[in-house]
């Protein structure tokens, strides 16, 4: 069968464009660069090269290993392959002075191969910082915005084609056209089917288990659901057992709604461990995010080393299963050439060493969270459980921030005139944050301060205009890796406080996140809807909270979600109900530059 190598350089999509071709109805498969020679397998019939963390202007970047002179096939380059393209081929390529990171207009041209008898505008994804300064010899430019003249490029003999933006990701309009339009110089077969995952992954479970017990943390969510199902219908309910355990850092009410959901679905063998005060003690004086999730990760394990007496002495006798889906890995750092965004909790240490021993089974990894869905509906569990939002393993412990005075130097105060330059455009005004929070950009990890808006004068919200004004903010200041807005009030001042994740904390926030899930939980567009706990205070003295509403497909991009005014202004009032809360935020991010969650 005819088949597409995605070479993987590292980026957070390499997975979701071979999936992408798949769903196109052609085969294909991902491979990394120093290992991938085309001349080995002739079924190969077109290659795409993936973004990546890394810049071609450093020396030791990842690069092609065969020879481009020798070749015969269709390559597409996106982004970091963009770029690697267009170098190999005798280009440049600068390290940019204008920095892109999220949605771009840009101009394609119609007379291009590419995007021939296609719109000649499209809003389209960025997540760059270097871009092609000289194209290569017979190639031209094919789509250019206000700050790229070269968003994309073709050969003249029409087997060469970069996109310096994702045509893969969901937020791209129109991305798959372009994707097919490359596929039909590769090939004309298409024969590829997707099978009911269902019945290859319960063989797979059967397989894998090898007549073992299997235990599995349940969190409540539809990962591990789905997981669990899975393994009832692959071993049988007697040789399954699950727990769930309560860290004192779940929502309000969720261990119970859990546990009473699932009993009515009629799941058995669930067992609920009490560890808060086993995971508020640890996480005691404990500010770096990497360090909450290792924690966090490692006493799951110990957990369930406790509860059958040391699992990883008894190999023989069990294997953990885990709900681990595919962005889970990829942003943990899964792949060779990949950068660490942040490390999921079934991705810490502890757990990799039981999987380097073969003790773990993840019948979902190399899915995403809508596949996952869809299988649990193919596997017929109830909708209240499949559709409930995503929350993350290590729960609020994620969510409420910490911050200590250990924490790097900010260095952001040289940048607050450039800001309120860029807000005087938006009629708006703003500070950054002294706190600091976990984002995307170029593939890399970020650690950098939020910065927030207002309006300067009152006036109704105008979504877009706030989207445009987040993006030149991020894309312009080195010290800003999101923006937060103000609806009702201007904002004076905001001082940092040092603190860690505690019970106070994890207290409010649970009454916060209440008010906001019983406003907005039924709402249809919203992927998830976290709300957050800074070490901040406002003017008053009082704790500083924000909303982050997204609207996503699979989780890997996202964008903030523009809510009804009304429905904001309800809200609001019953947010500022309650007693002992600051001013609250609304994340007015997309991911990339941000993530979904806060740390
Ligand atoms: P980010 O913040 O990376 O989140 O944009 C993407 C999705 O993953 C969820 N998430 C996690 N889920 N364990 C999980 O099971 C984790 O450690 C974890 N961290 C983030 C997040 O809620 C969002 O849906």
């Amino acid at each position: 069968m005819k088949k597409i190598a995605v070479i993987d350089f590292g980026g957070q999509y390499t997975h979701l464009i071979a999936n992408r071709v798949r769903n196109l109805g052609v085969y294909s498969e991902i491979h990394q660069p120093e290992d991938f020679q085309p001349k080995q397998e002739p079924e190969i019939a077109g290659i795409i090269l993936s973004g990546g963390p890394h810049s071609v202007t450093e020396p030791g970047h990842p690069t092609l290993r065969f020879d481009i002179a020798d070749n015969k096939l269709p390559i597409l380059g996106l982004c970091y392959g963009h770029q690697l393209l267009a170098q190999l081929l005798g280009g440049t390529v600068e390290k940019g002075t204008a920095r892109e990171y999220g949605p771009a207009d840009i101009t394609c041209d119609q007379k291009s191969r590419l995007f021939s008898g296609f719109s000649t505008k499209r809003n389209v994804w960025m997540s760059h910082g270097d871009h092609v300064e000289v194209l290569p010899p017979n190639c031209r430019s094919i789509a250019f915005s206000p700050d790229l003249p070269v968003a994309a490029f073709e050969s003249d003999c029409s087997r060469y084609f970069g996109l310096q933006f994702h045509p893969e990701v969901s937020n791209t309009e129109r991305g798959m056209e372009i994707i097919l339009r490359f596929l039909e110089f590769c090939t004309t077969e298409k024969r590829w089917v997707a099978g009911s995952y269902a019945e290859e992954i319960i063989e797979r479970i059967k397989y894998e288990a090898d007549n073992k017990k299997l235990l599995l943390l349940l969190s409540g969510g539809v990962d591990s659901l789905v997981a669990l199902e899975l393994c009832i219908k692959a071993v049988g309910v007697d040789r399954v057992c699950s727990i769930h355990v309560d860290t004192g850092l779940m929502r309000e009410n969720e261990s119970a709604e859990i546990i009473s959901h699932l009993e009515s679905a009629g799941f058995r063998n669930i067992k609920i461990v009490d560890a808060e005060s086993l995971f508020l003690n640890q996480l005691s004086g404990v500010w770096e995010p990497e360090k909450k999730r290792e924690i966090i990760g490692r006493l799951f394990i110990e957990l369930v080393d406790a509860e059958i007496a040391g699992i990883r002495d008894k190999t023989s006798e069990w294997k953990l299963v885990q709900g681990t889906i595919y962005p889970d890995r990829i942003e943990s750092g899964a792949t060779r050439n990949s950068a660490k965004i942040k490390t999921h909790h079934n991705r810490v240490d502890a757990v990799k060493k039981m999987i380097e021993r073969g003790m773990v089974i993840e019948p979902l990894k190399d899915l995403y969270k809508d596949e996952v869905r869809s299988l649990g509906r193919e596997l017929k569990l109830p909708e209240c459980l499949i559709s409930r939002h995503p929350f993350p393993g290590p729960g609020l412990g994620v969510r409420i921030l910490a911050s200590s005075d250990e924490m790097p130097e900010p260095g952001y105060n040289s940048e607050t005139e450039k800001l309120e330059r860029i807000l005087s455009a938006f009629d708006l005004a703003g500070l950054i944050l002294p706190v600091k929070s976990v984002g995307v950009q170029g593939d890399q990890r970020t650690y950098l301060h939020p910065a927030v808006v207002w309006y300067k004068n009152e006036s109704d919200i105008y979504w877009s205009r706030l989207k445009e004004c987040s993006r030149a903010v991020i894309n312009e200041l080195k010290t800003v890796n999101r923006v937060v807005f103000s609806p009702y009030e201007k904002v004076s001042t905001v001082a940092l406080i040092i603190s860690d994740v505690n019970k106070q904390r994890a207290d409010l926030l649970r009454r916060v996140d209440a008010e906001v899930r019983h406003e907005t939980e039924t709402l249809p567009d919203i992927w998830q809807m976290p709300v957050i706990s800074l070490p901040a205070v406002d003017e008053k003295g009082l704790p500083i909270f924000v909303l982050r509403p997204v609207t996503s497909e699979n989780a890997m991009t996202a964008d903030f979600y523009r809510m009804d005014q009304k429905l904001l202004r309800s809200l609001y009032d019953r947010l500022g109900a309650i007693k002992g809360i600051g001013r609250v935020f609304y994340d007015i991010t997309p991911k990339p530059p941000g993530t979904i969650e806060w740390e």
